[in-house]
């Protein structure tokens, strides 16, 4: 049985006041004891949602981090320095630091690699544009993704990734995949997944992100593949984020 996860994505969202407003519907919430809750709010909230959250079963998640330990490296924050604040799961290769920041393959891989080395659980974000959809590349797009980044792990540290995939037009853009959509490239991940270690394909949570909302979300989470959610938008609502924990009961 894979536990599922639901992942609140703030992006460059979010205030002192959410973060209060959090901890206390969370603090009062009947989550259900079956459900991995996680929030990612922005790096100078850490601390504070690490108290607001305290004492409850939220985790704590970043939204990137730099692959060197310390250094040179202004503006960046280390998978060490996330540890010290309790932050256990890490977003690494979301579409937005791919194609705004022009994070590579490689470069996602060096953050993944140092996200394990840090002994924080990374959440690889795969998924294809509408361009590469349209062109029907949808699945070599993904599974690229997905190989070149798990490929060189051993065995024990693939273990501990989540793979989120997220079709790049459906994010932040009200444009949810059809369950049926995000099934069948689920499917095919743990399909390729399957291919060198079918263990772990079984125990692998695949999670989709992509305009996931109050209202679709259990649809989508009823798919036999999709282990949970990374929600953006909606996880900026009280109120919508833990209904959408409460649909992945
Ligand atoms: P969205 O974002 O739910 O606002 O579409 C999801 C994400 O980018 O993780």
């Amino acid at each position: 049985m894979r536990t599922p996860l639901i992942a609140g994505n703030w992006k460059m969202n979010g205030s002192s006041a959410l973060v209060d407003a959090f901890g206390q519907a969370f603090a009062d919430a009947d989550l259900p004891e079956s459900v991995e809750v996680v929030v990612h709010p922005p790096f100078p909230y850490l601390d504070a949602a690490r108290r607001a959250l305290a004492g409850g079963s939220v985790k704590l998640g970043a939204q990137t981090l730099n692959p060197l330990h310390a250094g040179a490296r202004t503006g960046e924050v280390s998978g060490r320095m996330l540890k010290e604040f309790d932050v256990e799961y890490v977003l690494v290769g979301h579409s937005e630091r791919r194609e705004l920041y022009r994070e590579s393959d490689d470069d996602v891989y060096d953050r993944l690699l140092a996200a394990l080395n840090a002994d924080l659980r990374p959440i690889l974000c795969v998924g294809e544009t509408l361009e590469a959809r349209d062109a029907g590349r949808t699945r070599d797009v993904v599974l690229r993704q997905v190989g070149h980044a798990l490929a060189p792990l051993e065995p024990a540290q693939r273990a501990r990734v989540t793979i989120a995939y997220e079709p790049v037009w459906a994010i932040g853009t009200g444009r949810t995949a059809t369950p049926e959509q995000a099934q069948e490239v689920m499917a095919a991940i743990r399909e390729y997944q399957a291919g060198f270690d079918p263990a772990l394909a079984q125990s692998m949570r695949l999670i989709y992100g992509g305009s996931m909302n109050a209202a679709n979300a259990a649809e989508l989470l009823a798919q036999p593949d999709i282990d949970g959610g990374l929600v953006g938008g909606a996880s900026l609502k009280v109120d919508d984020f833990l209904a959408i924990c409460h649909s992945a009961r």
